[in-house]
């Protein structure tokens, strides 16, 4: 089976800045790829660029067998919007600061998705919400607006509404760094038994603990590379994570 997501000598600059030099990636089904790495290393621009939040500036993107963007010859091809929209639809992502809607109840922002994008209609996209609700332990929650909320409700919520969109690939972006301490288990267990489950992920995470619970493979990126990879034995060593590669003890950006 070819991977759900292959990434060839992906760069992206802002202007002079060249955030991402030349990145390689490949992501099996079921496989979860965590990438760590000192904060400003371009983990959040990475993912971004896998799901065209931000566009790549070269190299090539495949997923789910269609490329998003290729070189052809001298010139950097993007697949149209059309493609990309579709492409994001099942590569939905978790933000570190949860990206809810307000103004929305927790069951709304999880059929946003559903109604909207997949235009299912607005019953049936309650119902797929209640599913995805019950599922991270928030059913009783439904009605709830986000600021009735703690921060792990919240992220709950927001991997409710990524799981809401049938997700071929699952991005995650330090989804336990902005929580308090106590509240940090109750989401890692969801990405735990997620994980489990067989879902493909890639997850940038500073916490070593969910790290070594969930990753298939591990990403050490800096300076705009991905600078080693491996099983997380490996390549985090014993405990003492520092022991082999420098990982920031604070999370940060
Ligand atoms: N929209 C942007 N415009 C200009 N520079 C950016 C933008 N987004 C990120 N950067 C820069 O890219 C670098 C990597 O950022 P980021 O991807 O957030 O790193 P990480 O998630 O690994 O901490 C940083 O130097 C940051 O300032
Ligand atoms: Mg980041």
């Amino acid at each position: 089976m070819s991977p759900v997501l292959v990434v060839r000598q992906v760069a992206k600059r802002y202007g002079e800045h060249e955030v991402l030099r030349s990145i390689d990636l490949s992501v099996e089904k079921g496989e979860v790829a965590c990438l760590i790495g000192p904060s400003g290393a371009g983990k959040s621009t990475l993912l971004r660029c896998l799901n065209f939040l931000e566009k790549p500036s070269q190299g090539e993107i495949t997923f789910l067998g269609e490329r998003l963007c290729a070189e052809d010859g001298n010139l950097f091809r993007i697949a149209p919007p059309r493609t990309l929209q579709a492409a994001r639809a099942r590569m939905p992502m978790v933000f570190q600061h949860f990206n809810l809607f307000t103004h929305r109840t927790a069951i709304e922002n999880v059929m946003e998705g559903p109604v909207i994008v997949l235009r299912r209609h607005r019953d049936e996209a309650r119902e797929i919400a209640r599913t995805h609700l019950a599922r991270v332990g928030m059913s009783g929650f439904a009605d709830h607006y986000p600021d009735q909320l703690s921060g792990g409700q919240k992220q709950r919520v927001a991997i409710a509404r990524a799981l809401a969109m049938s997700p071929a690939l699952m991005l995650l972006d330090e989804p336990t760094s902005a929580l308090d301490p106590s509240l940090v288990r109750e989401v890692e267990t969801v990405i735990r038994d997620l994980s489990a489950e067989g879902m493909t992920m890639v997850v940038v995470s500073h916490d070593m603990r969910l790290v070594r619970s969930i990753a298939t493979t591990v990403h050490h990126c800096a300076g705009g590379h991905i600078t080693a990879s491996g099983a997380p034995d490996r390549l985090l060593g014993g405990e003492n994570p520092s022991f082999n590669i420098p990982v920031p003890a604070a999370a940060a950006g």
